[in-house]
């Protein structure tokens, strides 16, 4: 019997250099996506068309997504925040977008400036543009245990906020522990909200590490049927509006972790190793 595949979405240079504050070189960008490129993925969130006065490392967005090679089977995504960052995107030629919201309302107004109701309305064209372009569009919802600012979150908010991204089209859910605080029994509680809502086919984990209970939360995933995770090669990340968060989990630890239990993620792992060297040599010192 084949392995069943776990799908990893890498989020090096998109979640893993946007909270650099030194300003990484675009053609290090580059370099670090087309390494990426080459173990193999699916799908490569390569950067975020948001407006570079809040998040000034993703300026370089189009550039990036000019300069790099586009390795046949791997869909090369950003991150659309609004119609502006949509078109921005379509013109870069971006294979997926995604829009995000959060299931905190503070979290929500800090990172995007605006309320959850206003953002699930202001992500209603993109969803529109989404559909006339045939383009694929995946929803995050942050904060879905814990938000920075108002602490634990109910899993009914976060049930919510996923429900109403389904509406809008979207293909995937992912489900983010922004700040890397959610124990697997919150994760879990959670979960189960979710999925009253939202089928475990078209749900995604996006866990970070701060705690160091990313894998238990994944193996708590697995369980309820997730098999699409979020991961960052070298374990960078994190979110400029979410004090205290640490980098995602770092791809490696993943890969292994899903192997160890029996599925195929179809990576090349001394590639990784390799990419992931040079993505942990392009986070500052200290
Ligand atoms: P705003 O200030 O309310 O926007 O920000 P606005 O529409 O009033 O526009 C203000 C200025 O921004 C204007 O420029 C616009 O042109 C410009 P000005 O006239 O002042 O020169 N602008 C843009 N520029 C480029 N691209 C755009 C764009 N939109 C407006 N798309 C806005 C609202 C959403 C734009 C802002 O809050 C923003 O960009 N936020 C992004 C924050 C962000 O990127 N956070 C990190 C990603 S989320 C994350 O990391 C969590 C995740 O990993 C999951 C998890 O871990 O939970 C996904
Ligand atoms: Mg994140």
């Amino acid at each position: 019997l084949a392995p069943e595949h776990v799908t990893l979405v890498e989020m090096a240079p998109r979640d893993g250099l946007q909270n650099e504050k030194r300003l990484v070189d675009t053609k290090d960008k580059i370099h670090l996506v087309d390494l990426l490129s080459d173990c193999g993925y699916q799908r490569i969130e390569v950067t975020s068309f948001v407006s570079p006065k809040w998040v000034p490392q993703m300026a370089d967005a189009s550039a990036v997504m000019a300069g790099i090679k586009r390795r046949p089977g791997t869909r090369y995504a950003a991150l659309t925040p609004n119609m502006q960052g949509f078109d921005a995107a379509l013109a870069a030629k971006a294979d997926e977008v995604a829009i995000f919201a959060s299931a905190s309302e503070t979290f929500s107004q800090k990172n995007i400036n605006c309320s959850i109701a206003e953002s699930i309305e202001r992500f209603r064209p993109v969803a529109e543009a989404c559909r006339a372009s045939a383009v694929p569009l995946r929803g995050y919802v942050s904060c879905v245990v814990e938000c920075p600012y108002e602490g634990a979150i109910a899993p009914e908010s976060a049930a919510q906020v996923a429900a109403a991204l389904m509406v809008l089209g979207c293909y995937e859910i992912s489900l983010g522990d922004t700040i890397g605080r959610g124990t697997p029994e919150a994760v879990d509680a959670m979960l189960a909200a979710v999925l009253a809502h939202v089928p475990a086919e078209q749900l995604a984990g996006h866990f970070h590490d701060t705690s160091g209970r990313a894998l238990d939360n994944i193996g708590v995933a697995l369980e309820r049927g997730l098999r699409v995770f979020d991961a960052s090669a070298g374990g960078l990340g994190g979110c400029p509006y979410a004090p205290g968060a640490a980098g995602n989990v770092d791809t490696l630890d993943v890969n292994a972790f899903v192997i160890g239990r029996g599925f195929s993620t179809g990576l090349d792992a001394a590639r990784l190793e390799d990419a992931a060297a040079f993505a942990r040599s392009l986070r500052s010192a200290g």
